[in-house]
């Protein structure tokens, strides 16, 4: 059962929905900041679209919310093991540089529903989204910049994502432009196979 799809209703987050429901908070002051004041003038500049899963018993409750954004995987930007893996997934008729996917720029499940499968269900109606053949633009893999957490980090694995760079240090030395000593990154890259779902089904 899903608690999402059948307890919920899926919205754009706008000033209107903010205006009508209580304040969200998933325990993240940053992100609780972000879908309380940033969220909407991202969607106005077209740089991230923020929507939420309202509680049909009480809509003033947000359970869930999420931002996405266009994005994509550039594969000579990373280490050359990883590079020659992910040219292996595709076709070679013309080498792309960029790989398309989509970004979850921000992720958060209000405290109150935390630690029932919400977030994970979240992470599958977002790949199904994107999956689908009725997406407007060829999307193949889902990625977040997620917070470098244990638990964090340990949410996304069980939900089938792989960190995009093997190590935290070639992670730092690749995106940083830095080969000298690392230091602890805020956030860890990592991505989903939409193709996985193919092969799934
Ligand atoms: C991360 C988050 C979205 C997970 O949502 P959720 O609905 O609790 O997730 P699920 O119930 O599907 O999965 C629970 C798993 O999430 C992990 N987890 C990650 N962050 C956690 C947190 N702050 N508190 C509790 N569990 C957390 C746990 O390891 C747990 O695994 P377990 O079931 O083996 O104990 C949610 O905890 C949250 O909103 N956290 C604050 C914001 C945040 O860190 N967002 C991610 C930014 S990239």
């Amino acid at each position: 059962m899903s608690f999402l799809i059948e307890q919920c209703t899926f919205f754009e987050l706008t000033e209107d929905v903010l205006a009508t429901c209580q304040p969200f908070s998933c325990g993240n002051a940053d992100l609780d900041d972000f879908f309380l004041n940033d969220a909407t003038r991202y969607a106005h500049f077209l740089m991230g679209k923020t929507y939420c899963f309202r509680l049909n018993s009480d809509p003033s409750k947000i359970v869930c919310a999420l931002t996405v954004s266009n994005d994509s995987i550039r594969i000579y930007d990373l280490p050359r093991g990883r590079r020659d893996y992910m040219k292996s997934l595709t076709h070679h008729e013309k080498p792309l540089r960029r790989y398309p996917g989509v970004l979850i720029g921000r992720l958060g499940v209000s405290s109150e529903f935390a630690g029932r499968g919400i977030g994970s269900e979240a992470l599958d109606f977002v790949k199904g989204w994107f999956y689908s053949s009725s997406n407007k633009t060829g999307c193949r893999f889902v990625i977040v910049d997620a917070v470098n957490d244990p638990q964090v980090l340990s949410f996304y694995e069980k939900n089938g994502f792989r960190p995009l760079f093997p190590t935290e240090e070639q992670e730092f030395a690749y995106t940083m432009g830095k080969k000298d000593t690392p230091v602890k990154l805020d956030t860890r890259l990592m991505y989903f196979d939409l193709l996985k779902l193919r092969q799934e089904n």
